[in-house]
């Protein structure tokens, strides 16, 4: 209960900086954070992504590198995504579970270099696939039961090269449960899963499939597995299913858009929740931010806070290593 004005003033605990900090809510911290990097063939490569500017795909030894800075700047862990080189890419992502793919030989990389950085990989079959569907297709339709056996032996080949979350992007029906009790066969009880369990059917991963190569491939849309984006219940649904087929983390993505669904999820179920600030919503902001339209001191550090406050634990963001550098200063 509150006095009303002019007993109550709000804006007294706004009038200076230390008062400002004594009440603040929430904080960002580099813990909150995990930096997504992209992962291209050959040595001591960085080209950069034509539609997110300031983002490269890195070749193993520089995403070992790359883990070292973001270890330095406190930064928790990092998720990789591989670009596929177009001839290996096939109808159903056999690629995907070679033991010695791209993202098997950036894992190594930077496990070997830091082994003590976070490092999470997608399970889905969009990098690998010529269709750049997430799972495989058998009459026209993305099937669900086979692309979950893909899905398990991908899981367990990453959790093989050192990978220790796995996290599920493709939003077939039963994949965390399967992936669990994959990965539990095969000695990987310890390799930690986060969902991305509310997974929007979303415009905004654009730059991403241009980052990964596989928007060219892509026909059609990702709307018989990713949500509607006019749905929130279904979203909790979701979650719960995942949390009980033995996700230790969920996420919702993309972000900012969908903020009020990190609330629901957070305030329904309480377990460890993730937002992913995807491709499109990087973009944006640092396309005004280079034309000097948004201030990048104020809008980077405004969205990641926006998180916290609805009850994020951690935001996976391409500005993870600038926002770690402007929180150190
Ligand atoms: C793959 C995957 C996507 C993203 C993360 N994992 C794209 C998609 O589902 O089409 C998007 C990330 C981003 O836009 O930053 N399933």
């Amino acid at each position: 209960m509150t006095a009303s004005f002019p007993t109550t003033r709000l804006r007294r605990n706004r009038r200076h900086n230390w008062s400002r900090r004594l009440v603040r809510e929430n904080t960002l911290t580099p813990d909150d954070l995990i930096w997504p990097l992209f992962v291209c063939a050959g040595r001591d490569l960085a080209e950069p992504v034509a539609s997110m500017p300031g983002v490269e795909r890195l070749s193993a030894d520089r995403v070992a590198r790359a883990a070292g800075e973001a270890k330095s700047l406190g930064i928790p862990a990092i998720a990789l995504f591989p670009q596929t080189p177009p001839e290996k890419k096939d109808e159903d992502g056999t690629e995907a579970t070679n033991p010695d793919n791209l993202v098997c030989r950036a894992i190594r990389a930077a496990k070997e270099a830091h082994p003590d950085i976070g490092v999470i990989c997608d399970a889905a079959l969009d990098p690998f696939t010529s269709h750049g569907h997430d799972g495989v297709i058998r009459d026209g339709y993305v099937a669900n039961d086979e692309s979950v056996e893909v899905l398990c032996r991908q899981s367990v080949v990453q959790a093989a090269a050192g990978c220790d979350v796995i996290a599920p992007s493709d939003m077939m029906d039963g994949r965390v449960g399967a992936i669990r009790a994959a990965l539990d066969a095969e000695g990987f009880e310890q390799v930690r899963i986060m969902s991305y369990a509310a997974k929007y059917a979303s415009g905004f991963y654009g730059p991403f499939r241009d980052a990964v190569g596989s928007s060219t491939a892509l026909k059609g849309d990702k709307k018989t597995y990713q949500m509607d984006p006019a749905n929130g219940d279904e979203a909790l649904r979701e979650v719960e299913l995942d949390i009980a087929e033995g996700a230790d983390m969920v996420m919702v993505k993309p972000g900012l858009p969908y903020l009020d669904i990190v609330r629901r999820v957070k305030d329904r179920f309480g377990v460890p929740t993730y937002a992913y600030q995807v491709s499109g919503e990087y973009s944006m902001l640092r396309g005004a931010v280079d034309r000097g339209w948004l201030d990048g001191d104020r809008v980077i550090l405004e969205a990641l806070t926006s998180f916290k406050r609805a009850g994020a634990d951690g935001v996976l963001t391409y500005f993870a290593l600038d926002a770690a550098r402007r929180l150190g200063e």
